[in-house]
């Protein structure tokens, strides 16, 4: 049997067993194109939350990383929230330990802590509010100005959100390894291949690499900004995910990844094959132990307040 076969075959027997299960798949703007192309819904962090906060099927396929698919199980504590790949986690996430926090927040009693959304639900809980990539800087807004604000566990959002809302921020040292793979060096040489291009990056990205830009944003802001753009050509400062739903939203323009290095492998873990398997079996599931569910939905909701 030839691939496009396979493939309409694995596509049919998904919608088959969405409509058996009454599910919805939810996916992240750095998925594989077909697992894209499969989804109802494809977002950025805040988007997905949202999606998912609004939703009343009974059960959702979540093809992302480990902590977007428990941010969905926090929301949604009656539905049930699967995953096609339970190893896809996130390198960022786990760069902080619950007693790490614990520990660095009896250092800074007074400080509210903001926490990233790339991080666990054991991290939400013990936060004051979350905060995606596309409102870091609204969510610091929104907080006393005259207070130290602790910001875990990405240092470069967290360093690019201080500068914009002039707050007070200590970092925690996180980042996201498949971001700080792009170099000043990659973007450099991207402009001088492509003069008119724009420079389009995201906030994970290093404080030298954000300089170079014209837009910083979240996936869903760069997908915004590269639409509504006059430019014909664009330098692309992400996860190479992405390039797939831009150059399929505009086939007119031209988009270059910064560098193809940037490719998260625990975004592609998720299959269409896993994600056939996921439903059929009604695996991998997410639970969240309620009372650190109950936390981290505290300090997601004060988000979804603010943004
Ligand atoms: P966005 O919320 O901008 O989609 O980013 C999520 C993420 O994990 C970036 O690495």
């Amino acid at each position: 049997m030839n691939e496009k076969n396979s493939t309409d075959r694995l596509l049919e027997r998904l919608s088959q067993l969405k409509r058996e299960r009454g599910a919805i798949i939810l996916a992240h703007n750095y998925q594989r194109p077909e697992v894209q192309d499969a989804a109802d819904f494809v977002g950025d962090s805040l988007g997905l939350s949202r999606r998912a906060a609004a939703t009343d099927a009974a059960v959702i396929l979540f093809c992302g990383v480990d902590f977007m698919a428990e941010t969905a199980a926090i929301l949604c504590p009656d539905r049930k929230v699967l995953v096609p790949d339970i190893h896809a986690g996130c390198p960022l996430a786990n760069m902080i330990t619950l007693r790490e926090l614990q520990e660095w927040k009896e250092k800074h009693p007074d400080g509210p802590v903001v926490c990233y959304v790339n991080s666990s639900a054991e991290i939400k809980a013990e936060s004051d509010v979350c905060c995606t990539s596309a409102n870091a800087v609204a969510v610091l807004n929104s907080l006393p100005p005259d207070r130290e604000i602790l910001f875990v566990p990405d240092q470069s959002l967290g360093d690019y959100a201080a500068k914009r809302s002039g707050r007070n921020v200590t970092l925690w040292p996180g980042y996201c390894p498949t971001h700080h793979r792009i170099l000043t060096e990659h973007i450099e040489r991207a402009k001088a291949e492509h003069p008119q291009a724009e420079v389009v990056v995201h906030p994970e990205c290093t404080a030298d690499v954000i300089a170079l830009a014209d837009h910083v944003t979240s996936t869903s802001g760069m997908l915004r900004v590269c639409s509504e753009s006059g430019a014909g050509e664009f330098i692309i400062g992400t996860e190479i995910g992405l390039l797939h739903r831009l150059r399929k939203e505009n086939p007119d323009k031209k988009f270059y990844p910064a560098t193809p290095l940037a490719d998260c492998p625990n975004m592609k873990l998720n299959t269409l094959e896993k994600m056939v398997w996921s439903l059929e079996d009604m695996q991998c599931e997410i639970d969240v132990p309620e009372p650190i569910a109950n936390g981290a939905r505290r300090a997601i909701e004060r988000m979804l307040e603010i943004s």
